[in-house]
């Protein structure tokens, strides 16, 4: 069972000229579709769990869910990540719980605040064999709603939102952080770009220069496809203006730099909507919800496949599998140590 933390996938991911795929599950179908859809390309992938999801679903709920789907399907790399962590609290419950990654976002803090933050959360969690991915900068859509900045003018002003190279690697050295997510221009939500969709890859080639090996992660890059906006607005919806990250060059970002981990919710959430808008629209008398969720289920598969070849991670499950094989088989200390990644009583 390859329960794993993300160490063994970003190993390969650094200079392998791939990237992982970290998908957002609110829900059954999410979890399910997720995991059908990299059994399918044989792709790792990481699993998180967000804040939204946690007031949504109810974090245990969810854990179970994706217990299931790590059962299911043995011969996938999986890790299960907390996105977007906030406090110490929180992260210690996702520790205890068998988590194997977490995010610490202390990135609207001010900058000691968030070095504070994250060394505490690294401490807790390297102490229980789980890795720490923290953020630097700062990113649009949810984030700037934490601080009060209205979207265009984080558009207009994003330079100086971008992550420094030089704090970075301050960053990374007194935290000991396994991964950084970085502010390059990409931002949360289906609106990310007025003007030019365009990532600020020459900042990622300065913090790669200034934290080499350090795995860096993006968030915000869904790529909002313009046919999903077409057939939600079709089918009764309303979302004129939706622009995301070209895929194009999240598949540069992947292949040719230091991005190991990639985070996409929206595009999965657009595929879900626009799927079960279709069946209310052209069957306004089906009722049975396993008559739009299994469509909207489908829908989903399809849209991570075709994130998995974009992020060129598909069949790279053995590679993975390998190399975590030659590490020792690590899991977190809540697997009692077993190879086998078998669970402790609650
Ligand atoms: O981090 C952003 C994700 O899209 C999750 O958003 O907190 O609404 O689930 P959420
Ligand atoms: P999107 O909204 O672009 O899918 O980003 C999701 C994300 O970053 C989750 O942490
Ligand atoms: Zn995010």
């Amino acid at each position: 069972m390859p329960l794993m933390t993300s160490k063994p996938m970003f190993d390969l991911a650094y200079d392998g000229g791939f990237a992982i795929g970290a998908f957002n599950v609110n829900n059954m179908e999410l979890a399910q579709a997720i995991v059908d859809a990299c059994a399918k390309e044989k792709s790792p992938c990481i699993l998180q769990i967000s804040k939204g999801a946690r007031q949504y679903a109810n974090i245990r709920f969810l854990r179970h869910i994706i217990d299931a789907a790590v059962e299911e399907y043995p011969d996938i790399p999986i890790a299960i990540h907390c996105d977007h962590g906030d406090t110490i609290d929180l992260i210690k419950t996702c520790i205890s719980d068998g988590y194997t990654s977490v995010m610490i976002d202390g990135s609207h803090h001010p900058y000691e605040e968030n070095v504070s933050l994250t060394r505490q959360t690294v401490d807790a969690a390297h102490a229980a064999g789980v890795v720490v991915e923290a953020e630097l900068g700062m990113l649009g859509g949810i984030e700037e709603d934490v601080v009060g900045l209205d979207p265009a003018e984080y558009e207009k002003n994003v330079e100086k939102f971008l992550t420094d190279p030089q704090q970075a690697a301050d960053f990374s050295k007194r935290t000991g952080i396994d991964s950084l997510a970085v502010a390059i221009g990409t931002s949360h939500g289906a609106y990310k770009f007025k003007h030019e969709a365009k990532l600020a890859f020459n900042r990622i080639e300065q913090i790669m220069k200034t934290c080499p090996g350090l795995p860096l992660v993006m968030h915000g890059s869904s790529s909002v496809p313009q046919e999903f906006i077409d057939l939600v607005n079709r089918y009764g919806g309303n979302m004129p203006n939706a622009k995301g990250v070209p895929e194009d060059q999240i598949a540069m970002a992947a292949r040719k730099y230091g991005v190991c981990k990639v985070n996409i919710d929206t595009d999965l959430r657009l595929a879900m909507t626009a799927k079960i808008r279709e069946v209310f629209f052209t069957k306004p008398a089906e009722f049975d919800p396993r008559k739009y969720l299994g469509p909207a289920r489908e829908a989903i598969t399809s849209m991570v496949q075709r994130k998995l070849h974009m992020l060129n991670s598909a069949g790279k499950t053995e590679a993975v599998i390998a190399h975590w094989k030659k590490l020792g088989c690590p899991l977190p200390a809540y697997y009692g140590g077993k190879k086998t990644g078998k669970k402790k009583a609650r």
